[in-house]
């Protein structure tokens, strides 16, 4: 059941139940972030496993500075710059956070998002929420209230709708070595942003660290429909002129095909609008029963960067 009663939300956030809520990112799967018994509903909901850590989402700087230990210099650089926003840094928790948030990690991803659906909901509860990506584990992440719906049904008990998220991909989420800031998933943030206010940035491959992600496997954000990356669309057509392909792109339709279904994420080529309908229309596509999805790679700057990250994950072949 989906609507906008931010009390009807509170209430079943207040007796352990989950609820779904947007951000500006993608659709959230949240319970109140210090009951332990919530906190265990979302891993048996979203069917993930429990090493797999959740983040922490609160409605100012000032309330997240109360579940961290320390913030350097830097993360208190970011958190001014971008929050509310779509970055998430991970800093040192303190013992408000209960384990089974953090999967035992003496860190704590925490977010403020810019959704004022989110911001007046975390600001009516008296606890941070946590809150992972409301679609089952691996599949694509929800970008509005159906899709959260059509995952969950009768197991959510609440979905409060927002409208379609504004940037329909995650959150950055930067760490640190000592105080220097490294890039953990590349998100809503570009890098470029990021660098702009702390100076150069490592990427998470880049640096020795015993930080982990485990969110970030490489068979991640995947539609079940086989979908592939390609250079050149007509090629591919001429190649399998008998499959029902799905084509995801950019810029104006330039072919017609009898089996070909054409989604033009931005007639104007303009990336964030393009990245706003990516997992939707990956979703849509996916319902159709088609051959494959096929999908072009986006410019490598600025958001087309999180957006070739999430492609190559969705296209990823497990050699299981
Ligand atoms: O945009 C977003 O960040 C969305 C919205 C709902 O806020 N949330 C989201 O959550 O994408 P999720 O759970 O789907 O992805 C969170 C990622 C996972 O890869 C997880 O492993 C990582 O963050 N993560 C969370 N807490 C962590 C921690 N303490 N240490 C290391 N990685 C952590
Ligand atoms: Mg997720």
């Amino acid at each position: 059941m989906f609507g906008k009663d931010i009390s009807k939300a509170v209430a079943f956030l207040n007796k352990d139940d989950l609820i779904g809520f947007p951000t500006e990112t993608v659709y959230g799967l949240a319970a109140n972030a210090f009951s332990i018994a919530a906190v265990q509903k979302i891993y048996q909901l979203k069917k993930r496993p429990t090493s797999n850590p959740l983040i922490l989402h609160t409605h100012s700087v000032e309330a997240a500075v109360k579940y961290t230990s320390k913030m350097n210099p830097a993360a208190i650089k970011l958190a001014k710059s971008f929050w509310p926003g779509p970055l998430t840094l991970l800093l040192p928790k303190n013992n408000l956070i209960p384990d089974c948030v953090t999967s035992g990690s003496p860190l704590v991803a925490i977010r403020v998002p810019n959704h004022p659906v989110a911001l007046a909901l975390l600001t009516a509860l008296d606890y941070p929420l946590v809150a992972p990506s409301a679609n089952p584990y691996t599949r694509i992440s929800p970008t509005n209230a159906q899709m959260v719906d059509d995952y969950f049904g009768e197991s959510l008990p609440y979905i409060l709708d927002g409208g379609s998220c504004a940037k329909g991909i995650e959150s950055t989420i930067v760490g640190f070595d000592g105080d220097s800031p490294i890039v953990f998933r590349q998100g809503a943030i570009s890098i470029d942003a990021i660098e702009f206010v702390v100076g150069k940035v490592k990427m998470k491959h880049e640096v020795k660290q015993e930080i982990v992600t485990p969110g970030m496997t490489k068979l991640h954000y995947a539609p079940k429909t086989k979908m592939h990356i390609i250079e050149n669309l007509l090629d591919f057509m001429n190649v399998s002129p008998n499959h029902k392909v799905g084509f995801i792109g950019m810029g104006d339709r330039h072919i017609c095909h009898p089996n070909l279904v054409f989604v033009s994420l931005s007639e104007n080529n303009d990336l964030e609008e393009a990245s706003m309908n990516l997992y939707q229309s990956m979703y849509i596509l996916d319902s159709l029963g088609l051959d494959c999805i096929v999908i072009k790679k986006f410019p490598e700057h600025g958001i087309g960067r999180s957006m070739n990250d999430r492609i190559r994950r969705a296209t990823y072949v497990s050699s299981e």
